[in-house]
């Protein structure tokens, strides 16, 4: 496995059951860290202390073209603190969460600390410890086999843990089919945006880089000679019609289209966001289901309002996710836990 994966091969086996506090917190990081990222940024920092884990973002690897007012930032992060509280439950610490604890420092997202440490994990707590490390992103095509109704109530159980969240099916052909264009429309917008470009350019990576972070060409399905020329293809080439293109054929196969939506459009609505997130696609991994995204309408401002609009909501949509049944992708890289841990 290369050196970037090593993340991945994180053991139930390796918990600390005789280590500190600190070192179970630590623990617990491995698992968060494998949570999904915008272009694989992992842009967090967690703060190690003897009673308490602090969960921050970090700025410094903010997306400020695509994503301006780091609300992908904090969903990513959201994610992340799913991932940990479902292992810290998994192992019987039982958390307490204090949202944007701070007044005055608003990159400290959360404060964890331990209510008990005698909590029986339920069977829900344990399939979502369970799925995450085989938890992918899939852009490639699904199968066309439908994801019924039940399968979709454990879907919508899961990522609706918060009132100020909703999942929402996209089955009116009608609605498909306006959305389509919408997320064909970003493609193209996004494409001729040189600097949208340039930063897209700056993560996405060829197939056998040693980097820890950003996209390798594998996960967009390019091969390795191809993955080679990704960066300067992005920045270079008008790609928009075929990523248009590809986009309107991955929907039209694609038995489920959803999105999340939020209350507000708010940083805590955001972490909320991402929490539900990782729910979802965590127990989409466990039924076997596949998932990537089709943000492009809510990252391009003007087609933001065009979408609320189709969609008769006063909520804020979130995310725009496809989800069906696909083949097993590669993991993608992640830094190594040190880096991303201070201990306080
Ligand atoms: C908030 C957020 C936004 C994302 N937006 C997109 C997107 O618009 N297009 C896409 O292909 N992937 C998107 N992703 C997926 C990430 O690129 C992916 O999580 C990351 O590369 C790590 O890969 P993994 O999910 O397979 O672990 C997004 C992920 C998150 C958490």
């Amino acid at each position: 496995m290369r050196n970037n994966l090593n993340a991945w091969a994180v053991s139930e086996n390796h918990f600390p059951s005789f280590g500190s506090i600190k070192e179970k917190f630590k623990f617990f990081v491995r698992y968060a860290i494998l949570a999904p990222s915008g272009h694989n940024t992992q842009p967090w920092i967690f703060e190690v202390h003897e009673e308490s884990l602090n969960l921050y973002a970090d700025r410094t690897r903010a997306l400020p073209v695509i994503d301006p007012e780091d609300r992908e930032l904090i969903i990513s992060c959201g994610a992340a603190l799913t991932n940990l509280l479902v292992t810290m439950k998994y192992f019987g610490f039982e958390p307490d969460v204090a949202y944007f604890p701070s007044e005055t420092d608003n990159d400290l997202l959360a404060t964890i600390t331990v209510k008990s440490r005698d909590y029986q994990p339920t069977d829900e707590d344990k399939i979502f410890f369970k799925a995450i490390p085989n938890r992918r992103t899939n852009r490639l095509p699904y199968a066309e086999e439908i994801v019924d109704e039940i399968t979709f109530g454990k879907l919508n159980n899961a990522a609706s843990i918060d009132p100020d969240v909703k999942f929402l099916k996209i089955d009116l052909k009608e609605t498909r089919e306006e959305m389509t264009k919408l997320i064909e429309h970003g493609d193209r917008i996004q494409s001729q945006n040189k600097s949208f470009c340039r930063e897209l350019a700056q993560w996405v990576h060829p197939n056998r880089t040693s980097s820890k972070d950003g996209i390798p060409g594998y996960a967009f399905g390019m091969g390795d000679l191809i993955s080679f020329g990704s960066p300067f293809f992005i920045g270079n080439l008008n790609w928009g019609d075929i990523q248009a293109g590809r986009d309107r054929n991955l929907i039209k196969g694609s038995p489920l289209l959803a999105i999340l939506e939020s209350k507000n459009n708010n940083p805590i609505d955001w972490l909320k966001t991402g929490m539900s997130l990782s729910r979802l696609l965590l127990r989409a991994s466990w039924e076997g289901i596949s998932a990537s995204y089709l943000n492009q309408p809510l990252e391009v401002p003007e087609l933001f309002d065009k979408l609320r609009e189709l969609l008769k909501t006063n909520f804020y949509p979130q995310m725009i996710i496809r989800l069906g049944y696909g083949k097993q992708v590669k993991a993608t890289p992640r830094r190594d836990v040190e880096d991303v841990i201070k201990i306080g």
